[in-house]
């Protein structure tokens, strides 16, 4: 198959493909995503084909207005309208109880039987048979007038091959697409760089299940307490399940292995520097300040020591960059906890396996 690179100018294209049962690179203002109906079970069974994704990880939905909630979920609670208001469109993920059928539509309906089986409006294919759904209001302007277009909500996972990190560019989808799906909408480099942030909203008390775009301090401000799944810091223990079921596959990976130096950003540069040994192979991810400290060896720039939005906007293309020079092992600095500083800890936690240096 040949992929098409589409521009700005080639909405309807996009949307008419994503309609008519294909598969279309979307931007949006987190990462590249991989865009298909959402209603058709077809479509969405050539997402996981396209990405070799386990079946067991279930894709999140992409909605131009709050809504369309009401279409696809049902005992939607009053904190969904809430964040809604607040945080959409923008990188919030709402995992909500998925809408039943009606029951005459269950029963022997030609029609049905044809585009979907299962009890929910929404086809299991999506949710990878769970009860509740992931629902998405993106910000980025291609990606919405898009859906608008498609007029169907939009399964989307981040538009990688399962496993590597997450492309922020529809250069970076291409690498990975080019000849599994049919055409890529490029819409610039992504403003936010990490995924979105994910609550569940099916317990009480809510749960982050994935630090992104949307801050955790952001949304303890509109919600109150929020607990953590622990699979956001640290790495599970064997048979211990989390919640987002994602969250369990080695993730964000480039090829070298990847080790994690925590601490105040210049003992954490000193550490690396004392452990660097062969500029051939050893490459280093590093805050801005820290640029001139490694000469001769491979460098990516990860942005400002105290600026975890840029770091955040940054992350996947060093990862990705450092795939491109054959390294054979990565040094990164890491940011501390506070705002998008978790999103940044986590992808890169993932990245190295949970492989630590506290310093
Ligand atoms: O920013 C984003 O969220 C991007 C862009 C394209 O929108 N999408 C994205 O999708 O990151 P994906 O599939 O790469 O990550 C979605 C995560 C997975 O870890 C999946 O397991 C989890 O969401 N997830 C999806 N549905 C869920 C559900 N019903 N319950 C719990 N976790 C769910
Ligand atoms: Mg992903």
């Amino acid at each position: 198959m040949k992929t098409e690179l589409l521009n700005p100018n080639d909405i309807e294209r996009a949307a008419g493909i994503i309609r008519s049962g294909g598969l279309v690179g979307i931007p949006t203002e987190t990462v590249y995503g991989l865009g298909a109906n959402g209603l058709n079970p077809m479509a969405v069974r050539n997402i996981f084909q396209a990405k070799g994704r386990p079946q067991d990880n279930p894709l999140i939905l992409h909605i131009p207005d709050p809504s369309w909630l009401e279409i696809y979920c049902q005992d939607i609670p009053e904190e969904a309208w809430r964040l809604a208001k607040r945080f959409w469109p923008g990188p919030l993920t709402m995992i909500l109880k998925c809408k039943r059928r009606p029951p005459e539509e269950l029963k022997n309906s030609p029609v049905c039987s044809l585009t979907h089986e299962g009890p929910y409006i929404i086809p299991d294919v999506v949710t990878a048979g769970l009860d509740t759904v992931g629902m998405r209001c993106p910000a980025h302007s291609m990606c919405r007038a898009i859906i608008q277009a498609a007029g169907v909500p939009v399964a989307a996972p981040s538009g990688n091959t399962s496993g590597r990190p997450s492309p922020t560019s529809a250069w970076h989808m291409l690498e990975d697409m080019d000849g599994k799906i049919d055409a890529i909408l490029d819409g610039g480099d992504c403003q936010v760089g990490v995924e979105s942030t994910i609550v569940d909203l099916t317990c009480q008390p809510p749960l982050l299940l994935r630090p992104g775009g949307v801050p955790l301090e952001e949304l303890q401000a509109a919600l109150g307490k929020i607990e953590l799944d622990p699979a956001v810091t640290r790495q599970l223990e064997k048979g211990e399940k989390p919640r987002a079921p994602g969250m369990k596959y080695r993730h964000y990976a480039p090829k070298a292995p990847v080790v994690v130096v925590k601490g105040s950003p210049v003992r954490s540069a000193e550490y690396i520097l004392e452990h660097l040994s062969d500029p051939r192979w050893d490459g280093v991810i590093c805050f801005n300040e820290f640029a001139n400290w490694y000469p001769g060896y491979l460098v990516e720039l990860l942005g400002g020591a105290l600026d975890t939005w840029e770091q955040a906007r940054r992350l996947f293309r060093a990862l990705r960059a450092m795939d491109e020079t054959g390294v054979k092992r990565i040094w990164a600095q890491c940011p501390g906890d506070a705002g998008m500083g978790l999103a940044v800890n986590n992808r890169l936690n993932k990245a190295a396996g949970f492989h630590i240096v506290e310093v």
